[in-house]
């Protein structure tokens, strides 16, 4: 099978879109920082059952890393991520250098309100607005039918809905499943900084939050569960805690008790950042 047709221009990514919309086809967009891992690949197959034609972009986003974070050492393994796309059967890798994305004198920037607030703009104030403005220029620049984010990034897919709500952005959002090891560990491309020992302990992160969701369900206190849950995830090897949230699970404002929640938390181990998330079912 012949690998997707890689490009790293603006011009090149809409003169091929032009010609498979003459065609007639509908175009799903999986819009990604590269490093691909089975999460990703899982998006690229839920983009394929949506459209007969699939991009992929692959950049990673310089916008939405801030100073002390990790940029120059995000994993970047193109040729190896192309191998993957081939095999998915993806049509298209946008995979434009940081010049081609923001040319030199850009100014501008997208703030999303509503679900950007808390949880991770408490520790990485400037994160959401990286993501929304790159996201908002892939669309512009690829005008998708559909694209497809996963639910890892559960507050991430809640910003990218507001943002296509709040600017008419004509891209239905897909929000697709979680895919996790036989352990239950969220896949990330920033699992491949772990070592086995701290391997050992991110898997217990899906395990205290199964636990925790299922406690809140059956009328566990809410802000005694979640600080329970915090104090596992130290005692299971966790350096820091940033958060363990109960949130409504589509504003992700207050939890309540009869609507869907989701509950979110964010953990170190080592250098190493993880974030994951699982439903709580209403009550
Ligand atoms: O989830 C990611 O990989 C990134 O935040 C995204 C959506 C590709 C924007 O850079």
């Amino acid at each position: 099978m012949s690998g997707p047709i890689v490009v790293d221009s603006v011009a090149a990514l809409r003169a091929q879109i032009r010609d498979w919309r003459r065609e007639g086809f509908k175009v799903a967009m999986v819009p990604t920082m590269g490093a691909l891992h089975d999460g990703h690949i899982s998006l690229v197959r839920i983009a394929l059952e949506r459209a007969e034609r699939c991009v992929v972009s692959i950049f990673v986003n310089p916008t939405q890393f801030a100073p002390t974070e990790d940029l120059d050492k995000y994993p970047r393994q193109l040729a190896r991520d192309l191998d993957r796309l081939r095999e998915a059967g993806a049509h298209l890798a946008f995979t434009p250098g940081v010049a081609e994305m923001y040319r030199p004198g850009f100014a501008t920037r997208i703030s999303v309100g509503g679900p950007s607030s808390g949880l991770e703009t408490d520790f990485r104030p400037t994160f959401f607005d990286g993501v929304a403005t790159v996201v908002a220029k892939l669309f512009l620049q690829a005008a998708p039918d559909c694209a497809v984010f996963g639910e890892k990034d559960y507050q991430q897919l809640c910003v990218v809905r507001q943002l296509c709500r709040d600017l008419d952005l004509p891209v239905e959002i897909i929000g697709a499943p979680t895919v996790r090891d036989s352990h239950g560990l969220a896949m990330s491309s920033r699992n491949a900084y772990l070592s086995e020992t701290e391997l050992a302990i991110a898997r217990k992160l899906n395990v205290v939050l199964r636990q925790t969701a299922a406690e809140l369900t059956s009328g566990a206190d809410e802000a005694s569960a979640v600080g329970e849950a915090a104090q596992a995830l130290v005692r299971a090897g966790f350096r820091k805690v940033d958060y363990v949230a109960a949130r409504e699970a589509v504003t992700l404002g207050p939890w309540r008790r009869d609507r869907d929640g989701r509950l979110l938390a964010a953990a170190w181990l080592g250098t190493t950042r993880l974030i994951d998330n699982v439903e709580i079912l209403s009550a």
